[in-house]
């Protein structure tokens, strides 16, 4: 039986587990220009262990820039900052994926330079408000992208992947998850274009097909992946029929083949196993648990093959030497909330190894 704690090959790249540490935003990109630290680079290097790390979401551009104080992967100085991280996470035989966000609605004016505005797939707000410098904003009406505006977020996608390589990382994650641009292509509720990126399922699946094979093509599929969350209400997504747009993306990025496909799974898994089922790299999944952070009961979901991989979020934020405590069986320090976001070294990098 394969086990959680077996190598697994992610296109080409041998990996010694298959325990996956999320992508999780920090905001603490405190440098001058929006990069990393060096205590970011003691954070990543702490998790090296992991089969792979996915790092928090960095802006491809600026106007990718939702949060407070989220990293760039668009400037020289970045790309030099990311290289000390990359550095030290692979000083400890480790491998790491940049995961690029780009916010879309869910951001404001006031997080971005200069004249930017939040960008969309139409000019429809989403319901809530965002965490600013100022305290918490009502989301704006995003400008709708045009065609030229379109292909310039794939450019700018492509050029951050560049960056990614330059900066040493093992590969990139498109974030199509989680209610920021690309899914607010994806979803109808947020994309009520008529034209050629919106209407049936294979129009709103075209600005991910897109992206995904305009990045593959610049750095290799087999560095490439994409994160997916279907029916994933965050950032007031509606999608009702999650299927149809899923399985429309999937058969687009046949041709592409990326390495792996991460799922933040939904209410159905059934369309995990579907999903799973079509997908013909490799299958990550974030596994829907409801109230808990993943945990040792999500590694079954390896045993009995509904994926090859399992991806921890708060669990890898608090644990830095995750894989060796879930072999353990535990125990497991507790993610501490209150300093997820922003805020000193505490609550950072200084969650304590088992034997510590
Ligand atoms: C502090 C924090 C920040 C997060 N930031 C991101 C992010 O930047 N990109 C992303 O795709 N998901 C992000 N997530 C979601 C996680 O990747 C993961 O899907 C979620 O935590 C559920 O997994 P878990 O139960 O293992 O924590 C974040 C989660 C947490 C706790």
């Amino acid at each position: 039986m394969t086990t959680a704690f077996d190598p697994i090959d992610l296109a080409g790249t041998l990996l010694p587990n298959r325990i996956v540490m999320a992508p999780m935003t920090r905001s603490r990109a405190y440098g001058p220009g929006l990069t990393p630290t060096a205590s970011t680079a003691t954070y990543y290097a702490q998790r090296a262990s992991a089969g792979l790390i996915v790092t928090e979401g960095i802006q491809p551009s600026p106007g990718g820039q939702g949060y407070p104080d989220t990293p760039g992967l668009h400037s020289p100085e970045q790309v030099a900052a990311w290289r000390t991280v990359t550095d030290a996470v692979h000083a400890r035989d480790g491998r790491i994926f940049a995961q690029l966000m780009h916010t879309g609605r869910i951001g404001h004016p006031s997080l971005l330079p200069g004249d930017l505005v939040p960008v969309g797939a139409s000019p429809v707000a989403a319901k809530g408000s965002v965490y600013t410098a100022e305290g918490p904003k009502e989301f704006v009406v995003p400008r709708e992208l045009d065609e030229d505006g379109i292909r310039q977020i794939v450019d700018e996608h492509v050029a951050a992947a560049r960056n990614a390589l330059a900066a040493g990382f093992d590969g990139v994650e498109v974030h199509g998850a989680n209610g920021y641009l690309v899914h607010q292509f994806l979803a109808p509720n947020s994309n009520v274009r008529t034209d050629a990126w919106g209407g049936d399922a294979e129009r709103r699946a075209r600005l991910a097909v897109e992206l995904v094979a305009a990045v593959a093509a610049e750095i290799g599929p087999e560095r490439t992946g994409l994160r997916i969350s279907p029916g994933n209400p965050l950032g007031d997504i509606e999608e009702p029929e999650p299927d149809a747009t899923y399985l429309a993306l999937l058969r687009g990025l046949e041709p592409v083949g990326p390495a792996y496909l991460h799922v933040v799974e939904g209410p159905d898994r059934a369309l995990t196993l579907e999903l799973r089922k079509r997908f013909g790299g490799v299958f990550l999944l974030n596994a829907r648990t409801q109230g808990r952070p993943s945990g040792p009961e999500e590694l079954a979901l390896v045993e009995d093959g509904t994926a090859d991989m399992i991806s921890y979020g708060a669990l890898f934020l608090a644990n830095p030497d995750l894989p060796r405590r879930l072999r353990a069986g535990g125990p497991f320090n507790t993610p501490d909330r209150a300093t997820y976001y922003g805020g000193t070294d505490r609550g950072y990098t200084d969650y304590p190894e088992l034997d510590a």
